[in-house]
């Protein structure tokens, strides 16, 4: 008998993790529903994303803080397996001027899909969660996720009230929940058809950077160099997005294998699993080591100036990267050098 294609929904709101996350389940022959309001994203990249696999999505256009509407899609598509929810707003700075907007949104919305999943009996989730929520003005690198929680600004809260949220409903509802903590994702597939190419000003280094390659921008403006770091420039964990996007896929397949495993063992199905990992290469990149890669990619010379600290920088910030390994069987695939030349190619493709 033919097997049956599993199907996940996602909720997607700006960002592009989750086109990017996209592909590789539509590659695996996933059916995917999608959900977004539209208000903030880019309708075209659902033709990108056809053109890369050669499949289609399927596309809702609505506002998941209304519940009856988003209910609709509970209603429509009894065959979803899980959940893989993106949706949420992710600026720091923008927190910090409107933390009700943040608690609304990312909160909120996070609560009408975790009522509805309930609702309908749909218990397995992969969240994106952030590296911000360690408490890292208090941690040694690399931060794992036994470490210590804490944040610093509204958006952070956020990621952390809805880390609780998940671990509460798994515990007392049954849910099947895997955190997926992200470092510092690069966005581009290597097709150069999706990727991040902000029309602002971006306030993240390899956008940025990037915007001074293509001569969008004169110079780029190092955020202090006296941080206790290799060059004295700030050092992160930067991480191509594909290989954050494959990083989902195992994490919802160890949820499918742990129910499967409760079944064989006929093990009553009120268990539940819940689990975090970082996502992450577990090796840390310094500013101007990032400045250097970009130059060797694009063979331009970058520009650049110190200028004062950003307030709540912290001097590094780097993974634990083992526990996915040992865990979920995953490691990071690509190198910084390819991640940079994919975001190249696509900025390269769409300014043309
Ligand atoms: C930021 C967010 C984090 C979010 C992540 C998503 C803050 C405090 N943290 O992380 O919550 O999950 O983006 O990608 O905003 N830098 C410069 N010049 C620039 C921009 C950045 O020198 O124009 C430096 C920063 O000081 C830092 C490094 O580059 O050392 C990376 O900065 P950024 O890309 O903004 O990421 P994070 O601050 O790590």
């Amino acid at each position: 008998m033919e097997e049956q294609s599993r199907s996940i929904l996602i909720t997607w709101w700006l960002g592009y993790i989750w086109s990017h996350t996209s592909t590789v389940f539509l590659e695996e022959d996933y059916n995917i529903i999608i959900v977004d309001n539209l208000s903030n994203s880019d309708i075209s990249v659902l033709d990108k994303i056809k053109e890369i696999t050669w499949k289609k999505l399927k596309f809702y256009d609505l506002d998941i803080r209304n519940l009856e509407e988003f209910e609709k899609v509970f209603k429509n598509h009894p065959e979803i397996e899980g959940i893989i929810h993106f949706a949420a707003k992710k600026a720091v700075g923008e927190s910090c001027q409107d933390p009700f907007l943040y608690y609304e949104n990312n909160v909120i919305w996070t609560h009408n899909l975790l009522k509805l999943m309930q609702k309908y009996n749909k218990k397995n989730i992969v969240f994106s969660s952030s590296a911000t929520v360690y408490d890292s003005p208090k941690l040694l690198p690399p931060f794992s996720e036994n470490d210590r929680v804490g944040t610093y600004n509204p958006y952070g809260t956020t990621k952390l009230i809805m880390e609780y949220m998940l671990k509460d409903l798994a515990t007392f509802k049954w849910f099947n929940v895997v955190n997926l903590r992200y470092f510092n994702p690069i966005w581009a597939h290597h097709s150069g058809l999706i990727g991040e190419d902000p029309k602002w000003v971006p306030s993240n280094l390899i956008p940025y950077i990037l915007k001074v390659a293509n001569w969008e921008i004169e110079h780029v403006q190092i955020f202090w160099d006296d941080y206790d770091t290799v060059d004295g420039t700030g050092v992160r964990d930067y991480i191509h997005v594909m290989d954050v996007a494959e990083a989902h896929l195992s994490a919802f397949n160890q949820i499918l294998k742990y129910r499967e495993y409760l079944l064989e063992n006929k093990i009553d199905s009120n268990r539940w699993y819940f689990d975090i990992f970082n996502i992450w290469t577990g090796d840390g990149k310094s500013v101007k080591e990032i400045i250097e890669l970009v130059e060797k990619v694009t063979e331009k010379e970058i520009p650049y100036k110190i200028v004062s600290r950003r307030p709540g920088d912290i001097d590094t910030s780097i993974a634990n990267a083992q526990k996915a390994k040992q865990v979920l069987g995953r490691e990071y695939s690509r190198s910084m050098y390819q991640a940079i030349e994919d975001a190249w190619r696509f900025i390269q493709k769409n300014n043309s």
